[in-house]
């Protein structure tokens, strides 16, 4: 009998500050126009001074827990996805391991930037289908409002990206009702790793990070935007393809797909493409930003809260980001 991997419970948190565009337009050169035209975002939220990125996740894990009435004792596996974790090692799985109050089960750290979700999901999947795992816990969090530029000089992504976290539930089961996830598609070109990248601190900077790396700013994260975008759309709609061919599902069929939210022009180009009417796929981009890993999780559970996610619908979750890594899953919730 194949195992089944079943979302059980999603939760999110996000930081209490909400940071306008007409905010940001006060420490650098930039407007709500631009913003919104080009990207969607409204507002985004920060985290205060000092705030770490296992606290987010600890806050979202524990409501996640609670939404499933699971005890951390209960959890045999803690995943999570992060490109802001707490320290450079270890990962942010052993420090919520430890501050949920787990018992000593393996806890891993996922690298896939924007890809978190995606690639985390495909992971637990894998975990539970060999019956290494019944119950798991996948968090994705992100604090990446300290590591920002926020003057003009490093407007072009500071103004895109905010804090935020999501966990999901997840548990092993016969899989007689159908729900759980059905497949997952996954993708990488490192051909793209320099496109968007967060150099430092790193080994392949001889000084790992100096004084004047910090001083030139050279301590934030950079992206050629509009080969991004273009790389974005392609390989979204290619994974979305693969995952409908391969399971003979047409666009139709879904009741909701749940991008990562980078930029609503990405979206709208996708669910255009796919010929989706606007309700059929699930965008909060205009509230958050760009919370890397975080941003599908926080939708999925905006959309069990708003009514628009319900048991035994067909999901299609998408994602592309640095790496480059890109990715999806088809799932009945
Ligand atoms: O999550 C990972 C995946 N990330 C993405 O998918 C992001 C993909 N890329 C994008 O979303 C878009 O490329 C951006 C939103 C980042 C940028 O939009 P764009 O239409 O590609 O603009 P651009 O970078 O070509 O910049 C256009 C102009 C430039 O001025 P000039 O050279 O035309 O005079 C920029 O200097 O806009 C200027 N600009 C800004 N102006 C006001 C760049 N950033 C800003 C800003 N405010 N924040």
């Amino acid at each position: 009998m194949e195992l089944r991997s079943v979302i059980r419970s999603v939760a999110h948190y996000v930081p209490e500050r909400r940071v306008t565009n007409d905010d940001l337009s006060t420490m650098m050169e930039t407007s709500d126009a631009w913003i919104t035209e080009r990207t969607g975002i409204k507002e985004r939220r920060f985290v205060e001074k000092g705030t770490r990125t296992s606290e987010l996740a600890e806050r979202a894990a524990r409501e996640a827990l609670e939404k499933a009435a699971w005890s951390p004792q209960d959890v045999d596996l803690i995943v999570v996805a992060t490109l802001s974790p707490d320290f450079y090692f270890p990962g942010v799985g052993v420090i919520l391991q430890q501050r949920l109050g787990c018992r000593t089960i393996p806890a891993l750290d996922i690298r896939a930037q924007c890809s978190g979700l995606v690639y985390g999901l495909s992971c637990v999947d894998g975990y539970i289908k060999s019956r290494q795992a019944k119950k798991v816990l996948l968090v994705c969090a992100e604090v990446q409002s300290p590591v920002l530029d926020l003057t003009t000089r490093g407007r072009d992504m500071a103004v895109l990206f905010g804090d935020g976290a999501g966990a999901l539930t997840i548990e092993a089961s016969d899989g007689n009702d159908g729900r759980g996830v059905i497949d997952s598609y996954l993708g990488s070109d490192g051909a793209g790793a320099e496109v968007l990248c967060m150099r430092l601190p790193g080994t392949a900077s001889p000084g790992f990070v100096t004084a004047e790396d910090i001083q030139e700013a050279r301590v934030h994260p950079s992206m050629d935007g509009k080969l991004v975008f273009k790389n974005a759309v392609t390989r979204l709609l290619e994974t979305a393809s693969v995952l409908l061919q391969r399971n003979k599902i047409s666009p139709e069929q879904i009741d909701l797909i749940i991008p990562h939210q980078a930029n609503m022009r990405i979206n709208e180009m996708v669910r255009s493409q796919l010929g989706l009417p606007s309700e059929k796929v699930f965008n909060n981009i205009q509230r958050y930003g760009n919370t890397t890993a975080a941003t599908i999780p926080i939708c999925m559970s905006e959309a069990v809260a708003e009514g628009r996610l319900k048991k035994g619908d067909l999901v299609l979750t998408i994602a592309f980001g640095a790496g480059f890594t890109w990715g999806g899953n088809l799932l009945r919730w």
